[in-house]
């Protein structure tokens, strides 16, 4: 995946248009959410650190619900921006520390937070392994991290070319299985969940909010208006064949780094 702000110059991969829009999401939306905070023990938690937060949707949250401290980063300082500018709104800024960081090479000292939260970034990451080992080395001893991702049922399908679309590297569950059961973590759970677009879409317009999706909507039509480049773009994006979804489930999973 790019470094730094990514997606701020105009580009137009999947995330660029994220960004532009301010509009991000991972699979299951709340419900999701709250049932990895939940697993994590999030409600005990002194600090928290979300990675690859988006527009702050989850460190929003966070801040509302617990009592910890919250920790927000993001590769991109466009996402950042929006983030920032959510919390402000909701008047909860002072609750949480927004920073621009590649999960690939956290700037925190080890062992820094009780629970790291990573939810639809690592299917973005090239190096995934190197990422989750940065996020156990800056988690504490006895502290849980959730990841919530993206997989493949069976092999990736070649129709639509949809890695390559979405600028993402999205692995098959059994890459995903592989690569948890040889992370050096105890106590480790995946909840494997099925989708549908009819729930999909419900939990997003929960977890996003009405108001803040048709805002992203009237940012989409300009956009689609007066960029060429963007519309093309988001064309071959929504060519992908809605059976792709079939072909997909999401997993969470939990884990908890062990005493030496
Ligand atoms: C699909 S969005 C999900 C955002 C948010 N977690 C959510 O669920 O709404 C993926 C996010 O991961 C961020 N991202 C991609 N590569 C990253 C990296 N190497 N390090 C940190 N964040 C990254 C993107 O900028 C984007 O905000």
């Amino acid at each position: 995946m790019q470094k730094d702000d990514a997606y701020s110059d105009g580009g137009d991969t999947y995330l660029d248009i994220q960004a532009e829009l301010g509009i991000t999401k991972h699979m299951g939306g709340h419900r999701a959410s709250e049932l990895l905070y939940s697993l994590c023990h999030v409600s005990e938690a002194e600090s928290v650190l979300e990675i690859g937060c988006g527009i702050g949707v989850g460190p929003v949250y966070l801040a509302r619900h617990f009592r910890g401290q919250v920790t927000a980063t993001d590769v991109s300082e466009k996402m950042l921006e929006w983030a920032r500018k959510r919390a402000a709104r909701e008047r909860l800024s002072h609750r949480i520390r927004f920073q621009q960081a590649d999960v690939q090479a956290l700037p925190f000292e080890d062992e820094s937070f009780d629970v790291v939260i990573v939810e639809s970034v690592l299917s973005f990451v090239q190096d995934k392994r190197r990422a989750l080992d940065e996020i156990i080395r800056v988690t504490r001893t006895g502290g849980y991290i959730g990841v919530n991702d993206s997989y493949w049922l069976e092999s990736a399908p070649e129709e639509g070319q949809i890695d390559f679309q979405l600028g993402a590297e999205i692995l098959t569950r059994q890459q995903w299985k592989e690569l948890w059961s040889g992370l050096p973590l105890e106590g480790k759970d995946i909840l494997e969940q099925q989708l549908t677009i009819k729930q999909e879409t419900k939990d997003r317009f929960k977890w996003v909010g009405i108001p803040y999706i048709l805002a992203a909507w009237g940012r989409l039509i300009k956009l689609l208006w007066r960029n060429p480049k963007a519309r093309a773009s988001i064309r071959s994006q929504m060519n992908a064949p809605v059976g792709l979804y079939r072909s997909m489930g999401y997993g969470l999973f939990v884990g908890r780094k062990p005493v030496k």
